[in-house]
């Protein structure tokens, strides 16, 4: 079957004419949270449309926090005037990937090119942590400028005020589209999940058991190193893929499974899917064309040892991984003592300097 890519998305271009846009100068901040994928979107086509949907918990410790300050720009300045702060300093390593957001989104926003601004940015997770920021980053950012174009177009909805922060944050990193909401968030069309689209993220539609609005995140610092392949790269590399089609169609099918274990609270079915898709991600990467590991020999020794106390147990404790070799340890708020007894007792040693970050599912960006 043909799927139909249209490269404008209408609903999403402005409205108002720049005569109206706000002059002077101010300031706008937004915290936005990092999220982490059950079901995996790897392999892309067009402007960032993926060729699965996904889903996943928004975290709530793990967050970017961004202020981003305008002010009106002489006509002679260059077309895209900003500057970048991380952490208080200038950073010039991120200009280049915030200039292609600005060029790619400029259609929907186009008074990016009628202000300077200052981008002054933040994590709360440690720099070169190996969790990507690019997903808080990109909708932290997103949502500023939406706060800025609600203060041109004053009479935008809600609705489209998230829909098309989520929009923009997608065209700067795909995954950003699903951190704008919480607690689970649906990206890219489904059959089965009403409302998904390839456009923006929505949040999961149906009823879910309350043990997942409260899951436990603790993630597991393997490897704090830069990641030696971007997700860039690795998503190109699924054009060409061998396995490409069973892989899209193995993701569209266990969102199908998803759906009835989050409402029934089937924890074991739960941990089948979360688990194998995963291992499915890495299992794309290890069999491209260049191939290659992004785990760690401690990544493995971290799932053997999940897997025999969950076996001795019986505590539904399991994993998912991002694209590295950090390990996501999932499991129920009810079971926080067991489980972290058990991760201080037997994975702690296995993190680089024994370090990790306790997170949980949270509720989405807020307004600063
Ligand atoms: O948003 P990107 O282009 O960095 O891709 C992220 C892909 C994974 O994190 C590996 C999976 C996902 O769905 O978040």
């Amino acid at each position: 079957m043909w799927k139909i890519y249209t490269l404008t998305n209408k609903e999403f271009l402005p409205e108002y004419t720049l005569e109206s846009k706000p002059d002077k100068k101010g300031s706008l901040s937004w915290q936005s949270p990092s999220n982490i994928a059950l079901i995996k979107y790897w392999g892309k086509t067009g402007p960032q449309i993926p060729k699965n949907a996904s889903v996943s918990f928004t975290l709530s410790n793990c967050h970017t926090t961004t202020r981003l300050f305008y002010k009106q720009k002489s006509p002679s300045a260059k077309k895209f005037d900003f500057k970048v702060f991380f952490e208080g300093k200038e950073n010039t390593a991120f200009r280049p990937k915030i200039e292609s957001f600005f060029k790619r989104i400029e259609s929907y926003v186009p008074f990016v090119s009628s202000f300077e601004f200052e981008i002054h940015t933040k994590n709360s997770f440690p720099h070169s942590s190996g969790i990507a920021s690019s997903a808080s980053g990109m909708s932290a950012l997103a949502l500023c400028l939406m706060s800025l174009e609600k203060e041109i177009d004053r009479n935008m909805s809600s609705d489209h005020f998230f829909q098309k922060a989520s929009f923009l944050a997608r065209l700067g990193s795909g995954s950003a589209a699903r951190s704008i909401k919480g607690p689970l968030v649906v990206w890219g069309s489904h059959p089965d999940i009403k409302g998904s689209n390839d456009a923006y993220g929505t949040v999961y539609p149906y009823e879910i058991d309350p043990v997942f609005s409260s899951f436990k995140d603790t993630i597991l610092l393997v490897d704090q190193g830069v990641k030696q392949v971007s997700s860039t790269v690795g998503h190109n590399l699924m054009i060409d893929h061998p396995f490409a089609e069973a892989r899209f169609k193995q993701a569209e099918e266990n969102m199908t499974r998803l759906v009835p274990a989050l409402q029934q609270g089937d924890l074991d079915a739960f941990i089948k899917i979360v688990e194998r898709e995963a291992l499915a991600l890495h299992a794309m990467m290890m069999t491209s064309d260049p191939y290659f590991i992004l785990m760690k020999p401690n990544t493995l020794k971290i799932i053997e040892r999940i897997w025999d106390f969950r076996k001795r147990s019986g505590t539904p404790v399991c994993f998912t991984l991002d694209a590295g070799a950090n390990v996501h340890v999932l499991y129920p708020q009810k079971d926080t003592e067991a489980a972290d007894a058990f991760i201080q007792a037997e994975l702690v040693s296995l993190c680089q300097e024994n370090h990790y970050i306790k997170d949980q599912v949270g509720t989405g960006a807020v307004l600063l």
